[in-house]
């Protein structure tokens, strides 16, 4: 059973299909902890399912000096050795992950991102600003990327990547649809494989 942190900063969707899927023995792998740079909703579900949960709270990281950032990363770092993580999902987590972390679990970071990289990937590039720029540019496609954390922004390497097509009447709200109910099968799938490797 591999260790498995998920970091949310949102509602949860993702994590909760890995939960779900950890609960029904489709991943070999156990949800230890869940992370969350502000309180949540999906630190909420992680409550629910009896996991661990940590804040590491983005306001306070913020505000920190350069000591005291430091001092998050290393109560965040044994926090994650202390549950005995092997690998961290990233699922919906808006904060910048820092090169203490990258360092700590290389090629063990993965992130979800609700675009097609090398497109509206980087900074700022998120959620419905996403769906917002697919739309306002008429892209006939947009997708999912999963790929590995390294120490830029969604520029780590990918593991895969799928593809959604994008009709004329679609709307924000149909398109946050259709590629969040595509993430979780993906996601889910990537997860398991990287338990089983
Ligand atoms: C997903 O669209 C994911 O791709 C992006 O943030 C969203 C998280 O949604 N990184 P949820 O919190 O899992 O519902």
């Amino acid at each position: 059973m591999k260790r498995i942190a998920v970091f949310v900063s949102g509602s949860g969707t993702n994590l909760q299909a890995l939960l779900d899927a950890c609960a029904a023995g489709v991943i070999q792998g156990q949800i230890v902890t869940v992370v969350g740079d502000n309180p949540c909703f999906g630190m909420e579900r992680g409550v629910k399912a009896g996991t661990a949960t940590y804040l590491h709270d983005r306001k306070a990281y913020r505000a920190a000096d350069a000591e005291g950032k430091a001092q998050l990363e290393r109560a965040l770092l044994d926090h994650l050795a202390a549950a005995g993580v092997e690998l961290i999902v990233l699922a919906g987590y808006l904060s910048v992950i820092p090169s203490s972390l990258v360092k700590a679990y290389p090629e063990r970071i993965i992130n979800i991102h609700p675009a097609l990289i090398p497109n509206y990937s980087g900074k700022g590039w998120y959620g419905d600003k996403i769906h917002e720029a697919v739309i306002r540019n008429q892209d006939r496609e947009t997708g999912i990327t999963v790929h590995y954390v390294d120490e830029g922004i969604d520029s780590g390497r990918i593991i895969e990547q799928v593809i959604i097509k994008v009709v004329p009447t679609d709307t924000v709200e149909t398109l946050r649809y259709r590629v969040h109910s595509n993430e979780y099968p993906l996601l889910t799938r990537i997860v398991k494989r990287l338990c089983e490797a």
